[in-house]
């Protein structure tokens, strides 16, 4: 069965090979639905958009903290199919953080090896952007470090039945019998069909939703919830995240 890792590959990179730093109980995919940022504005007195702003510094320290951390791949919920009925002003402004933060990170990045992988629909999104998305995952392909999935205009049940409609036009054509439809059919049929399930998702904020991201992939994942706002989530944050999750007893549904 396809997406169901065993302990003994936690940790383990694109090559199947753990990377340096990565420890026993290293996940080997960390998801994070950053939340929080609007109430650590608010707090302050500050509009939302300073949130937002201080949440990009977190992406960067995050970044790093998972790369010295052996983490493979680190999946952020950085702008969600629901967000475009925010207020114009904020959409704009999630829209210019993303432009600015590949424009003046890309380079670095690159150098430090980290693979960019975006998943969501590109449609919707402005042509610039597009454009951006693609450089960042062109220009790092090749890389062997840390693969950051960006999950950009992302909803999971689109993504669902996006590959749905994809097997059911095969169907159609006369290339593929429905008994063929598998699991592993379905999965393969998904953007994300070469990145490894998440192991470990992290909500920040104190919500304890899913809220449509990666709802497929998340099958077996370990949830952990913190009340530490995304603005201030640090290395030590992520270090308790990674500390309860080397705790847990995944049993895949066995005994
Ligand atoms: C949720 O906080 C966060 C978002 C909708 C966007 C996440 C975006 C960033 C962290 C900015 C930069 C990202 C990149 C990749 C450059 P919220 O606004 O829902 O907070 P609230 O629930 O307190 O209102």
């Amino acid at each position: 069965m396809q997406g169901v890792p065993s302990k003994r590959d936690d940790a383990a990179g694109k090559d199947g090979a753990r990377r340096p730093g990565a420890g026993e109980g290293t996940p080997r995919h960390v998801a994070i639905i950053m939340d929080g940022n609007g109430r650590w504005a608010t707090k302050r007195s500050l509009p939302r958009v300073a949130g937002h702003r201080a949440g990009m510094e977190a992406v960067r320290r995050v970044v790093r903290a998972a790369d010295a951390r052996g983490i493979s791949f680190l999946t952020l919920f950085s702008f969600s199919t629901e967000n475009w009925a925010r207020p114009a002003e904020e959409v704009s402004e999630l829209m210019g953080l993303l432009k600015f933060f590949i424009r003046s990170d890309l380079a670095a990045l690159h150098r430090q090896n980290v693979r960019i992988r975006v998943i969501g629909a590109r449609e919707g999104l402005a042509r610039e952007i597009v454009a951006l998305l693609d450089e960042a995952e062109g220009l790092t392909r090749a890389n062997t470090g840390l693969t950051l999935v960006i999950a950009f205009n992302y909803g999971a049940r689109a993504e669902i039945a996006a590959a749905a409609r994809h097997l059911a036009a095969e169907v159609a054509a006369g290339r593929l019998a429905p008994e063929a439809i598998t699991e592993g059919l379905l999965g393969e049929a998904l953007p994300s069909a070469d990145i490894p399930d998440p192991d470990l998702l992290i909500r920040t904020s104190g919500e304890q939703r899913i809220s449509n991201f990666l709802l497929w992939q998340s099958a077996y994942a370990e949830f952990y919830f913190t009340p530490v706002l995304w603005p201030e989530f640090d290395d030590a944050a992520l270090d308790e995240a990674l500390s309860a999750f080397a705790g847990r007893k995944r049993r895949f549904g066995g005994l």
